[in-house]
């Protein structure tokens, strides 16, 4: 890692991977880090507390869709490199009401790209070389996969869900701002995160919480549908990785090679939990797995092939599925605090997602 302090602004640095990236950056980097992030309801600041007494963090309670509070910032900050984390991110919000994901990840970054474009025309020539626009992405941008085969970075796009459509908005948004403008942008595509400070809205919290409180975890369909899971700090030391050395222009997909379908990872959870809190009521917490009716549109399986990151960058993962999801039920256990105040006064667990009865019938 470069030991040149520089100034990173992240946007969406309060939600769950932003705050991996800024507690990573602040302790085993030089840099200095401006969150900005608007605080809805998966912005935590509680998962910035580690980091929160340096003197190489600071944070701001901002809107990346309202330009003049962005201009503002960059003015003020005068960042080296944009991380740009800032989104809605959870599918099932998507089919609910796909309004704030249009809003945020689609009209939120074109505003941040003309801003940012703005500023960068006004460094000396050094810097504009330096400075990078990293757009942090989803592999749902390339829609569903068959039995076989990885998305490169080369797949065609084809988004499925409202969410991953305003990605790939989003994806193109940014890719034409480098080729019409010359902003020195780079994309990244992962696969799921998972690991500890996880909203409890998303698969692996669920099942965790579920069965901690013996109610019945909910699997969408027969769960045959295949993710590739990738642990939070593996994916955060590679957005950094891509930040500081990635090719203007250039995309990296980011993954683990760790493909599971969904019912496979239920059960390694519960076998993990009936270890860790064996007098949690009778038998096994497999018992309470209870398939639902699956999610409209829901892709059949992603997986990810990230050698052009390992060949270019020399970037490997260190946490293997295995023990990254011993870790991460472990923390969960550890740190009822912060959940529980989420719980306390947001999400309750309650099914999101499911088309209305009216919708589905057309
Ligand atoms: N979670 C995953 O598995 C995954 C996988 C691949 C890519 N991604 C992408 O990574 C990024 C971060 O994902 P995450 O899981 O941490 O999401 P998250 O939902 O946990 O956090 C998103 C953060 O963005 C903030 N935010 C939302 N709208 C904003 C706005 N208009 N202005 C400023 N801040 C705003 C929220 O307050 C929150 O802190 C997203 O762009 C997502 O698409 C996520």
């Amino acid at each position: 890692m470069n030991s040149e302090s520089k100034r990173f602004l992240v946007t969406g640095g309060a939600g769950f991977i932003g705050a991996t990236v800024v507690r990573h950056l602040i302790e085993h980097t030089p840099h200095q880090v401006l969150v900005v992030d608007k605080l809805t309801y998966a912005g935590n600041l509680d998962s910035l507390e580690p980091v929160s007494r340096s003197n190489r963090y600071r944070f701001e309670h901002a809107d990346i869709a309202h330009a003049g509070s962005m201009q503002r910032v960059f003015e003020d900050f005068k960042p080296h490199a944009v991380m740009h984390l800032a989104a809605e991110s959870h599918v099932d919000r998507s089919i609910d009401s796909p309004a704030p994901f249009i809003e945020t990840n689609i009209v939120g970054t074109y505003v941040l790209l003309e801003v940012a474009t703005k500023y960068w025309r006004t460094l000396g020539p050094n810097e504009r070389d330096s400075f990078r626009f990293h757009h942090i992405s989803t592999d749902e941008v390339f829609g569903s996969l068959g039995a076989e085969g990885l998305f490169t970075e080369e797949s065609p796009y084809r988004p499925n869900s409202p969410y991953a459509a305003s990605k790939a908005a989003s994806d193109h948004l940014v890719n034409a701002w480098h080729v019409t403008f010359g902003l020195p942008a780079v994309l990244s595509n992962s696969s799921n995160n998972y690991g500890p400070y996880q909203y409890p809205e998303k698969l692996i919290p669920t099942v965790i919480f579920n069965a901690m409180g013996r109610k019945p975890i909910p699997v969408y369909g027969r769960g045959t549908n295949v993710r590739d899971w990738i642990h939070v700090e593996d994916h955060a030391r590679a957005l950094a990785l891509i930040a500081e050395r990635g090719e203007p222009g250039a995309s990296y997909n980011v993954g683990a090679d760790c493909q599971r379908s969904n019912i496979d990872l239920i059960h390694a959870l519960c076998k993990i939990l009936d270890e860790l809190l064996p007098d949690n009521g009778r038998g096994s917490h497999a018992s309470l797995i209870e398939f639902v009716t699956d999610r409209p549109g829901h892709d059949a399986r992603y997986a990810i092939d990230s050698s052009k990151l390992k060949r270019d960058l020399q970037w490997r993962p260190a946490i293997s599925l295995a023990d990254g999801l011993r870790s991460t039920v472990l923390w969960y256990l550890n740190n009822r605090a912060w959940w529980e105040r989420l719980r306390a006064t947001g999400y309750k667990g309650e099914r999101l997602g499911r088309l209305a009865a009216s919708a589905t019938a057309k």
